[in-house]
């Protein structure tokens, strides 16, 4: 028994943030921008309003009805964030009580631009085992409570955007349907170079004696508890290193892409359209270029939201089911890179 998208929704905050708008707090250009990373602008929330949840149960709610269903039908919660709502509880449980479904079990996963990948391997093989029949799997991420808008954070702040994509998962008999395969996988010799530290549990300093990173500037000790040290040092944001990330992610979006044609016995020439994490325009390019993938065969929108981690997928996956670019039949790729560092791909026969 196969598992089959039955419903696919997304939801992106109303507000605009374009490059220019960022210039005004930052040493940035919309040229820069552009070019490093194909972003024109991306969406951010109403503070006062909504959170990762709230996101989240926007595209539910749009997943749940294009499956034809009622959020009662839903019996299982996989949801993928960065940015939670809360330190604890995961943002799953106030997912379901947005939706108002009680007693259903809620799964949060943490592993980032990777997310929504991992998300849909677990609900697959749920539905494999025959546990549940109707899983809803979403990816949401409100980036901007959490980034730096001074110059210093600039070459990570211009990059990430927020929104929430959903689908709706149930089995199907027809074998040749569904998801195909998925392909998981994680270093965590890398885990430092893509990260957010604190507030956390890593003892500062001491990191580097546990096999990460030596930061000059990270706090002598880390804590759940932020502290005047911490604010001091300014220790309190994302932090990437970009090149590295960048030389990563094209080896490992590749190997994923191929792992997955492996296990399917297909060519990257059979894939009708491929939706990579939208980690970087540049970065999908390469990809493109190193396949051969005419540019219908791809699928950005990173140009108008930006990189939206764990939510990038399921936005732009129904984007172009929306725009009639993926038709009943189609054999359709996901890959993604991300923190961790976590990579993998799904192959979906629409
Ligand atoms: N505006 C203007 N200048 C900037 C900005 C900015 N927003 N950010 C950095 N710069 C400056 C730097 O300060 C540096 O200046 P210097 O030469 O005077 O020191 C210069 O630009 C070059 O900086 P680099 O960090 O070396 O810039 P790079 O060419 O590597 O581009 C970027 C940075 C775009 C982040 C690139 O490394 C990249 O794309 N990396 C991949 C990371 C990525 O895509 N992450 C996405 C999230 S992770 C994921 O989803 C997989």
């Amino acid at each position: 028994m196969n598992a089959r998208i039955a419903g696919i929704g997304y939801y992106v905050p109303e507000r605009i943030v374009t490059n220019e708008e960022l210039t005004k707090v930052m040493d940035t250009t919309n040229e820069w921008i552009v070019e490093r990373t194909g972003i024109e602008e991306r969406r951010y929330v109403d503070k006062h309003k909504e959170t990762t949840s709230t996101l989240a149960a926007e595209a539910a709610k749009i997943a749940i009805e294009r499956a034809g269903l009622t959020p009662e039908d839903i019996d299982f919660i996989v949801f993928a964030t960065l940015s939670p709502d809360y330190y604890f509880p995961g943002s799953g449980v106030l997912l379901q009580r947005h939706l108002g479904i009680k007693g259903i079990g809620c799964l949060d996963i943490r592993t980032q631009c990777t997310g929504f990948i991992y998300g849909i391997s677990i609900a697959d093989q749920y539905i494999k085992t025959g546990m549940y029949k109707n899983i809803l799997v979403v990816g949401a991420e409100v980036h901007s409570a959490g980034l730096d808008f001074t110059t210093r954070g600039r070459n990570v702040t211009v990059i990430f955007g927020d929104g929430a994509g959903a689908a709706v998962l149930q089995p199907t008999e027809d074998e040749t349907k569904g998801i195909l395969t998925t392909n998981l996988h994680a270093d965590g010799e890398y885990a430092e170079h893509l990260a957010f530290y604190n507030p956390g549990t890593h003892g500062g300093a001491f990191l580097k004696d546990q096999g990460g990173l030596e930061f000059p500037d990270e706090p002598d000790l880390g804590g759940m508890h932020l502290t005047q040290e911490m604010l001091d040092k300014e220790a309190i944001y994302p932090h990437m290193n970009g090149r590295y990330v960048f030389k990563h992610a094209v080896e490992k979006f590749p190997a994923a892409i191929e792992e997955a044609c492996e296990a399917v016995g297909c060519t990257a020439d059979d894939i009708n359209m491929l939706i990579p994490h939208q980690a970087n325009l540049r970065i999908t390019q390469m990809i493109q270029l190193k396949f051969g993938f005419e540019d219908e065969r791809v699928y950005n929108n990173i140009q108008k939201y930006g990189n939206t981690t764990a939510a990038s997928i399921p936005i732009a996956l129904c984007e172009a089911w929306e725009k009639g670019l993926i038709k009943e039949g189609d054999l359709v790729c996901l890959a993604a890179f991300g923190s961790g560092f976590t990579w993998g791909a799904a192959m979906i026969r629409w």
